[in-house]
């Protein structure tokens, strides 16, 4: 795999054709991003009118980014239900109209096309079943379901009523869901009795049960029935969604919420081993996520729109369910996988609803560009427009894959670069403005100010052709605003750095037309198939087994999942490296996390590298793990040297 940044050179300009459909072209980039930068009161007062008010804001952006004082509000006497907007305002002109394409698992099950008015029917419902449940304005309700319609009612259901949900994405474990569930003092978690994907099932509500033994006695749950393969049941406790359905009101009045009044919170890993609650807000979030769906992908009235993300992560919070909902489009819900049955799943799926817009992650393209291109081929997939890809930086192979293979050379590819806190894109080309460079998010949405910083010195870098690290000069509506319950840990995680922005975490450079190019985090964060994970959240794992006395995780370069996990593992003394162990391991951290976090090579390290005052030297391991021993710098200052040759000699050749 080539490494993404710069390696090439051509520029894909748009077609005549897409220039001349699209919103927003080079010309009229230019015209808002300018208005945006110079008086973002007056552009974002502007677009703020393209959601529905209660009562109408009269302020609008009141921010400060000095640390200790970091406080974000956007629209903040304005009221405005979530749901509302993402539903009922659609009623009257397309209410018949398909809101929600629901395409199972199995190919063999039949899809669903949920109108927006049956949508606005079940989230009622939803709504007031919470209600009975005892669910009220600002509690928390976890989700954690299936890629099913539900987990959209759910979401919906929890924003009518004022409810803040938070979901953990369904591949987490229950020690994972349990730890969720505690830190935002959830009343209720949403599951479904299994999950299946790619054939195989996952028992959902066991891996509750198990959760909730570490929670509060009070914590109730609601069960949706997807397989039908439920086993064990609490009454009292467990509330049968289906069931109470049947008796369910589908009405449920919106309640008028502030704009600052919390939508959800997403868990997201960082340097440090607790992942933090990210606290997105009501009204500037929903007119971030809104106008960035419809304008990245240049979304038109009546196009089928799909995101192949899970809504557990914010990429289906904001392009599956909020922003086109608030569009009133057709969005594509899938429960599968790209490779199952086969790997033509996705263009199937593709040709058989009319896709226009598909967004995806780099993982899955090079997965699917693995299989050979018959799998595309065979499909037609005349009606797509628009490709976008998220998550990690994508490799001109699997750019120029996704282009001719998948587009056919004819649709744009907005490379969407964004993060959980940032609720919406913040760089991406646009398709009808840009032409586009394999490999680089290009250029910043309207209202964004990216700076590129010297990571020593902390100032600005001017001019192009430079790199450092990437940092967002002024706050946009769809920024988040805390972490959960601990606003001192929002302002040292991204504020405390560099004094006077917003730090991403990540690197980037500026090259000579001034487009920018994102190249990975700076911070102890990975990438692995796109999902985000904390090294330190792998190795508080680890370390939590009796026989590891300590760990040490890191990145290396993986052909299909970007970045796989390596993790160098020092045992008590009284333990001895084995292949069975090894096993153990991986499976100790599957059931800590979650597979997603399922080291890819474990190598037994008797010692690790450390400066004299007993700091572990990253940079050292990271160089071993990815092969590269020419390269490894100055280990004048470790304690002992030799420990690194030793590392080296015994690299695990696997992975
Ligand atoms: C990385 C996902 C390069 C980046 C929406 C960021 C990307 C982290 C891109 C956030 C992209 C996301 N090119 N890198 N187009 N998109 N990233 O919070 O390192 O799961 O900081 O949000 O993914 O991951 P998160």
């Amino acid at each position: 795999m080539t490494t993404p940044a710069q390696t090439e050179n051509t520029v894909f300009p748009p077609s005549a054709e897409t220039v001349a459909r699209a919103h927003v072209d080079a010309a009229k980039y230019e015209e808002m991003y300018n208005a945006s930068i110079s008086d973002p009161d007056a552009f974002w007062g502007e677009h703020g009118k393209r959601i529905d008010w209660i009562k109408p804001f009269t302020t609008v952006k009141d921010v400060n980014y000095n640390f200790g004082d970091v406080a974000i509000n956007w629209y903040a006497d304005g009221t405005l239900n979530v749901a509302a907007n993402c539903i009922d305002r659609h009623l009257e002109t397309r209410g018949d109209q398909t809101a929600i394409i629901f395409e199972p698992d199995d190919p063999n099950e039949t899809a669903q096309h949920i109108t927006y008015k049956q949508l606005h029917g079940s989230v009622s419902r939803m709504a007031n079943i919470l209600e009975t449940m005892g669910v009220r304005k600002g509690d928390r309700v976890i989700i954690y379901l299936p890629m099913i319609p539900e987990a959209a009612y759910a979401m919906l259901a929890c924003a009518r009523i004022g409810a803040i949900h938070s979901i953990v994405f369904a591949g987490f474990s229950s020690d994972a869901l349990a730890a969720r569930v505690n830190g935002c003092d959830a009343k209720v978690v949403i599951t479904a009795d299994e999950a299946p994907r790619g054939g195989r099932k996952t028992p959902l509500k066991s891996n509750v049960d198990a959760a909730l033994l570490h929670c509060k006695d009070d914590v109730k749950c609601l069960v949706v029935k997807r397989t039908g393969g439920q086993t064990t049941w609490i009454d009292g406790r467990d509330f049968d969604y289906n069931e109470m359905a049947l008796e369910a009101s589908d009405y449920c009045k919106p309640a008028e919420m502030n704009a600052e009044d919390p939508l959800f919170i997403l868990y997201t890993s960082g340097s440090t081993g607790q992942p933090k609650g990210v606290v997105h807000t009501t009204g500037g979030y929903l007119v971030y996520a809104a106008m960035t769906q419809e304008i990245t992908f240049d979304y038109h009235e009546g196009d089928v729109y799909w995101c192949t993300a899970d809504v557990g992560w914010v990429t289906g919070h904001s392009y599956i369910v909020y922003g086109p909902l608030a569009n009133g489009a057709t969005t594509l819900m899938f429960e599968g996988v790209p490779t199952y049955p086969d790997a033509s799943r996705f263009w199937q799926v593709c040709e058989k609803h009319k896709v226009n817009q598909f967004y995806t992650a780099p993982t899955a393209l090079r997965a699917l560009m693995g299989q050979g291109n018959e799998w595309v081929e065979k499909c037609d997939l005349s009606s797509l427009r628009t490709l976008g890809t998220v998550g990690e930086p994508i490799n001109p192979e699997a750019w120029n894959w996704y282009n001719e293979v998948v587009g056919g050379g004819r649709c744009p590819i907005v490379d969407t670069w964004w993060q959980t806190e940032t609720g919406g894109h913040l760089m991406t080309p646009l398709p009808g403005a840009h032409a586009m460079k394999p490999g680089s998010a290009m250029k910043p949405f309207f209202g964004i100010l990216p700076v590129v910083l010297d990571p020593q010195s902390g100032e600005e870098i001017s001019g192009n052709d430079v790199e450092g690290v990437l940092c967002i000069k002024d706050s946009w509506p769809g920024q988040m605003r805390t972490v959960w319950g601990d606003h001192e840990r929002f302002q040292k995680t991204y504020f405390a750095d560099y004094k006077g922005y917003y730090f991403t975490g990540d690197g980037c450079k500026r090259d000579a037309d001034g487009d920018y190019w994102i190249t990975g985090r700076v911070d102890d964060v990975i990438n692995v198939s796109g999902h985000r994970m904390g090294t330190a959240e792998v190795e508080s794992a680890l370390v939590a087994h009796a026989a590891v006395a300590e760990a040490a995780v890191v990145g290396y370069p993986h052909e299909i999942k970007g970045q796989g996990i390596y993790c160098y593992v020092t045992l008590m003394n009284d333990r001895e490296p084995s292949d069975e162990l090894l096993k153990e391991l991986r499976t100790w951290v599957r059931t800590e996390i979650g597979p997603i976090a399922s080291p890819d090579v474990i190598q037994w390290s008797p010692g690790l590298p450390k400066t004299r005052s007993g700091k572990i030297m990253r940079r050292i391991l990271r160089k071993i793990a990815e092969n590269d021993f020419g390269a490894l710098g100055d280990t004048s200052t470790l304690a002992d040297p030799s420990v690194v040759d030793d590392l080296i000699e015994n690299r695990a050749n696997k992975g």
